[in-house]
């Protein structure tokens, strides 16, 4: 046998032993890098299992508290909170209600929890609408923009009322962010900052979400949300949203987009979020119940990927367990 040369470079040097490895590691998770999503329901006594989502639940307003509380206590840096109402219809009323489920929930997290993290507020109207798009309808089957806006800027006077610290702008629509910025400043609402959802994307992994929400939707969402297949137009999707003044950008769904979510990190000067959604959740629950997969690995090793990928924020329904073990 010819003798085979020595390395010159010995990698392994540095995964010798644990110590080792956590002095060197490049990205670490820290709880207060998580965002949780809760959803609280109009009109229910007691919490509403989501059979495509085991463990997360539809919240009446006192488990949503006690959700908050939990959160909080873990260390999680910040809630965001969807709205389930019991009724609605073509323009979404309930969203723009004051006493709505969505503005009234906002209105417990900040009590409960204001002063400890970051309430976000889910800005969009696909809960509230009787034919559950996240806009209206403009009568030739479309979703008509411009007149979305005025909506999505009556719906941010009303979150931002309840005290919310941030609304996350998750419609699609164009011009969302500076709609929605202009009507803020006009109002005095100065310090109400903006998460935009810059490329979210007309994905799979949704399926789940429009469970626990009891969606309405026939149809699909191609129109105002991003094609799988388009990197570039989400740089240029991000681009717009800080132009127009958005304090956050979020990249979404997280895992199938990573990529995206690298070039937007590269370029982005704001922070940057990324959504670990329902499918994603799913998935590793689905794998990890039938012993497929070691789940908390599974998390951890996702939730890290994303941070690796050049997230700042991650959303995750994992939030609260995953701060427990992180601790
Ligand atoms: C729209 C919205 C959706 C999600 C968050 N905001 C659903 C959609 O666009 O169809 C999905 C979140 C998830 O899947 O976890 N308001």
């Amino acid at each position: 046998m010819t003798p085979t040369p020595l390395p010159a470079e010995r990698p392994r040097r540095l995964r010798s032993t644990p110590a080792m490895r956590w002095l060197v590691t490049e990205h670490r998770t820290h709880p207060s890098d998580l965002v949780l999503p809760l959803f609280v329901r109009e009109g229910i006594d007691e919490p509403v299992a989501i059979g495509s989502m085991p463990g997360v639940v539809q919240h009446t307003m006192d488990s949503l508290r006690r959700a908050a509380h939990e959160a909080a206590d873990a260390g999680v840096g910040g809630l965001m909170l969807f709205g389930v109402p019991s009724v609605r219809d073509a323009v979404g009323s309930a969203a723009t209600d004051p006493d709505g489920v969505l503005n009234a929930g906002l209105r417990a997290l900040v009590e409960e929890v204001g002063d400890a993290l970051v309430v976000m507020a889910d800005l969009c109207l696909d809960e509230f609408t009787d034919h559950g798009h996240c806009g209206l309808l403009d009568g030739r089957g479309g979703v008509d923009n411009d007149g979305t806006l005025v909506r999505y800027q009556e719906m941010a006077l009303a979150q931002a009322a309840t005290g919310a610290h941030v609304l996350g702008l998750s419609g699609m629509m164009d011009g969302q962010v500076r709609a929605v910025r202009d009507a803020l400043e006009g109002a005095g609402h100065t310090s109400t900052a903006v998460l935009a959802y810059s490329a979210k994307y007309a994905t799979a992994f949704y399926g789940p979400f429009r469970e626990a929400v009891d969606s309405q939707l026939t149809g699909d969402r191609a129109t105002y949300q991003m094609d799988p297949a388009n990197a570039r137009e989400g740089l240029r999707e991000a681009t717009l949203d800080l132009a127009e003044g958005a304090d956050l950008v979020m990249v979404k769904p997280a895992m199938s987009y990573l990529d995206v979510l690298a070039d937007v990190a590269r370029l982005s000067p704001v922070p940057v979020a990324a959504y670990q959604v329902s499918g994603e959740y799913a998935m590793i629950e689905a794998a990890a119940a039938n012993g497929w997969i070691d789940r908390r690995r599974a998390i951890e090793e996702t939730v890290l990927s994303i941070r690796r990928a050049g997230a700042d924020v991650v959303l995750t329904y994992w939030a609260t367990e995953l701060a427990r073990w992180l601790r």
